[in-house]
């Protein structure tokens, strides 16, 4: 018997969510590195247990689709390393990518809208996954207002990771 499987429109949005995560992976990876080669040691372990979060972030998108008979397809990685000049440019760029995955989960629902109600209660779980990012990069930014030098941020590391 034929079993069923995902529409198009569903798998070129988990494809798509697929290529994000990965993408956010890298970008925690390169992140840890560039705090341990910095003296951040906190931080390098904060964004280590982040590209952890990713990767099991991608595997249950793939997960999702082939339980419903569809292999995603692993992304290529096109975008160049990602480079850091501060501790404080991080963790703006952190945020700024979790926000825009957020929005990209909260357009991926409205896409599908009722019609493919498995993988809408599936993606949002994914919209608590991103709030909760969003909101903790938010917190950290708060905390860095008026920090301007490495030794603040090195005294204030405990606090924010
Ligand atoms: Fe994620």
């Amino acid at each position: 018997m034929e079993t069923y499987k995902l529409d198009e429109i569903v798998v070129d949005i988990l494809n798509a969510r697929l290529a994000d995560e990965y993408n956010a992976e890298r970008f925690y990876i390169a992140a840890s590195i560039w705090c341990d080669l910095n003296g951040f040691e906190r931080a390098s372990k904060h964004f280590v247990d982040e590209y952890h979060d990713e990767r099991r972030h991608a595997h249950k998108l793939q997960k999702h689709a082939s339980d419903w008979n569809i292999a995603l397809t692993l992304p290529t990685v096109s975008e160049p390393q990602p480079e850091f000049e501060s501790l404080t440019a991080i963790i703006e760029m952190a945020y700024k990518m979790e926000y825009a995955l957020c929005e990209a989960y909260q357009n991926d629902i409205k896409a599908i809208d009722t019609e493919y109600p498995a993988t809408e209660v599936f993606l949002s779980k994914f919209i608590k996954i991103q709030d909760e990012a969003v909101t903790s990069y938010s917190d950290m930014l708060k905390k860095l207002d008026g920090i301007t030098t490495k030794f603040e941020l090195l005294m204030l590391e405990k606090k924010i990771f």
